[in-house]
């Protein structure tokens, strides 16, 4: 496995094995790596013939009062568990090869990143698809894999791959979740131990919507609340939102319907953390 902290050097070998033929699998993260991350890694693994892992701390998609700086990092132990998962090159660029002085280019996908955590996090989403607009720009990648996790974040970049028209296929990999049900994060290292153990009231609360959907009700304002009040079961958390959407444009929905989703944010503490279910499959 190879370690390259400079564009020129990755295109160089990204050139090599165009030439060669070779498909390129390619999986975005800013590192701190977690099941997800390696499942993600093993999806693209199957699917190409290189695969290449980015991790980059991206500060433009972090607003001024977030966790830039405290997110977590281990570069060492990144390292070793991506070469186990069969990586063949991870790219590891600092702040100044991904922005130059006098940076004044951004993507901005406008309708999807409006609602849910858009409307939380304002420029999340036009720092995630300008940096994985350069990503794609330097890796040149036939597949790249994003987690359902980041719902919001995955459909925005399928938006941006179709009206921008980049040669990749996008590949949405499943939550992957501890014992209890809590969504892997980098962020849950921030939870103490009574918000770690209050935490897994968010997976509980989805699936209660899943199973009144499943015994009849699809009244979304009914289920919302339902996910509101057994969320709030759980003393330490406070919800940041509940939304019941469709799963192309993010819109709001009455009525359950193949292809929609109930997605969350809830706070611990400091920590905030996201997750989602299709209360039906499209
Ligand atoms: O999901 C993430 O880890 C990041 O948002 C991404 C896609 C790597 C862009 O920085």
């Amino acid at each position: 496995m190879k370690l390259i902290e400079k564009i020129a050097d990755l295109r160089e070998e990204i050139k090599r094995f165009k030439r060669e033929g070779k498909i390129i699998g390619f999986v975005p993260t800013m590192g701190y790596f977690h099941e997800g991350h390696l499942s993600l890694m093993d999806i693209a693994r199957k699917r190409s013939d290189v695969l290449v892992v980015s991790i980059f701390v991206n500060p433009i998609q972090f607003g001024p009062n977030e966790d830039y700086n405290r997110y977590p990092r281990d570069l060492k132990r990144d390292l070793k568990l991506a070469e186990e998962r069969g990586v063949d090159i991870v790219f590891h660029p600092d702040n100044r090869e991904m922005y130059q002085e006098n940076f004044q280019t951004y993507v901005n996908v406008e309708k999807l990143t409006k609602g849910m955590c858009g409307k939380y996090r304002p420029g999340h989403f036009r720092g995630v698809t300008t940096v994985v607009a350069k990503l794609f720009n330097i890796v040149q990648p036939d597949i790249a894999v994003f987690g359902q996790k980041d719902v919001q974040q995955a459909i925005v970049i399928k938006r941006m791959v179709g009206d921008l028209n980049f040669p990749v296929e996008i590949v949405v990999g499943p939550v992957i979740r501890e014992h209890d049900g809590l969504a892997m994060s980098s962020r849950n290292t921030y939870l103490n131990d009574e918000e770690r153990k209050q935490a897994p009231m968010i997976y509980k609360a989805l699936k209660v919507a899943r199973e009144k959907v499943k015994m009849g009700n699809r009244d979304a304002a009914k289920l919302k609340e339902i996910i509101e009040s057994t969320i709030a079961t759980a003393p330490l958390a406070r919800i940041e939102y509940v939304e019941i959407v469709d799963d192309e444009n993010l819109e709001p929905v009455s009525e359950v319907k193949p292809g929609t989703l109930a997605a969350v944010a809830v706070w611990f503490g400091k920590t905030r953390l996201i997750d989602n279910i299709y209360l039906m499959e499209r």
